[in-house]
């Protein structure tokens, strides 16, 4: 499988590359330290497009396919991976998994709002014992008639505090199991919603990732997604494209991590000469380039299938644990090749390597990508 890029998608990779490094770039390291959202960033990726990039031009998109997106998603996470969470989110999970099963109301209603960044998205699925396990969900969306009464908690909801529309999975007929799960559309101003606890995080500290209580809110039937009780399928088919843009910012973890090593190695000498000509480096930097390359590819190959319509659940999970490992990998490998700088903010490699973790836990962790994968080859 040969990928070459159209001239299209080349232009949206250096605009995304522009952004993150002309804009993101200068304040990334003091919002990493203050866990400060980047309001304004945010503000600007939804003005270039970036939040909504697969949507269709009748509800407000680009219009573009997987392939730019994860092309964004890369430049952007090679800089700032809380601003591409964001991105990830409002894109893969909200935007897509609305335009893909909304009806044509809700369409109209949400997404010209959420693809240009006017409101963002949330996807509330975890929950305090539903993690890995999201079958076993404990928030109820009771039918009462005309609305749903929906009670419970959701944890670790990135955009949790920012977001303006939340799209919440919850158990409507217990005796149904996953089949009684629906996916009901929350406005964040509805009666009963409360903002819980926002996290002190290890990476991805400037996006926002929140407890969030939900009090007797009578959520309108209307704002259901689908047939009753589709909200697990609907879960696991948006997540399964969420995983390239996960993999996608972990493949751009690595490779910025990968950049900066490789221009330091350059230019810091010892023992007389330029680290990158020490055997000992090269190796590290040859193993670094192989193996980004090798997740490029996976990437690149989900996203195609995808973009061609086939079922890329299998090659979306591969690619997500693969990238995710690169990513932990040539982060540490990083800091190794800086060595006391690696260790400190300045030079950024630290903040790659603590970003980089949370792509082996979210959007189903690397033992979820392994089921996923072991179930599909055993079929
Ligand atoms: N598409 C459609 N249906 C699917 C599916 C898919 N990709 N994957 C599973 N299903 C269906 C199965 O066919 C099955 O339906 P039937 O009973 O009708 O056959 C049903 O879902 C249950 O599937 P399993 O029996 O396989 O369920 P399981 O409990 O054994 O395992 C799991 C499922 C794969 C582990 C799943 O629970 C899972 O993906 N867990 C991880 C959840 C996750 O990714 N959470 C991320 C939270 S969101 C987030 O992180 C966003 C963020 O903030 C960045």
């Amino acid at each position: 499988m040969y990928f070459e890029l159209t001239e299209e998608q080349l232009m949206i990779k250096q605009a995304a590359r522009d952004f993150a490094q002309n804009v993101l770039k200068p304040g990334v390291i003091d919002r990493d330290r203050e866990m400060r959202y980047p309001y304004e960033e945010v503000k600007q990726m939804g003005e270039l497009g970036f939040l909504g990039m697969m949507v269709s031009p009748e509800y407000g998109g680009g219009g573009m396919d997987t392939m730019s997106y994860v092309l964004a998603m890369e430049e952007i996470s090679k800089v700032d991976s809380s601003c591409s969470v964001i991105m990830s989110v409002n894109n893969s999970l909200v935007c897509w998994g609305l335009e893909q099963f909304g009806s044509e109301e809700q369409k109209r209603k949400y997404l010209p709002d959420l693809a240009s960044g006017k409101k963002i998205g949330a996807f509330c699925l975890s929950e305090p014992e539903a993690g890995s396990d999201a079958t076993s969900q404990r928030t109820t969306a009771e039918d009462k008639g005309d609305y749903y009464l929906l009670n419970g908690t959701k944890n670790w909801i990135t955009n949790g505090g920012t977001a303006s529309i939340y799209l919440v999975m919850a158990q409507t007929d217990v005796a149904k199991g996953h089949k009684g799960i629906n996916c009901l559309i929350v406005e964040k101003d509805m009666p009963g919603f409360i903002v819980g606890a926002k996290e002190d995080k290890l990476g991805i500290r400037a996006s926002d990732t929140h407890t969030l209580l939900f009090n007797d809110i009578k959520v309108p039937k209307e704002n259901r997604i689908g047939e009753d009780g589709f909200g697990f399928t609907f879960a696991m088919k948006t997540l399964s494209g969420g995983r390239i843009g996960i993999a996608s910012q972990a493949l751009g973890i690595a490779a910025g991590a990968y950049e900066l090593a490789l221009d330091y190695a350059k230019t810091r000498k010892a023992f007389g000469k330029e680290i990158a000509q020490h055997q000992a480096i090269q190796f590290k930097l040859a193993d670094m380039a192989t193996e980004i390359e090798a997740a490029r590819l996976l990437i690149y190959k989900a996203a195609q299938i995808k973009d061609d319509h086939g079922n890329y659940d299998l090659a979306s999970s591969m690619a997500k644990v693969f990238a995710s490992e690169v990513a932990m990998k040539t982060t540490v490998e990083a800091v190794q090749i800086h060595g006391g700088y690696g260790f400190v903010k300045e030079y950024h490699v630290e903040r790659l390597m603590r970003d980089a973790k949370i792509t082996q836990i979210y959007e189903g962790t690397s033992e979820v990508q392994r089921i996923v994968i072991g179930r599909s080859i055993l079929r």
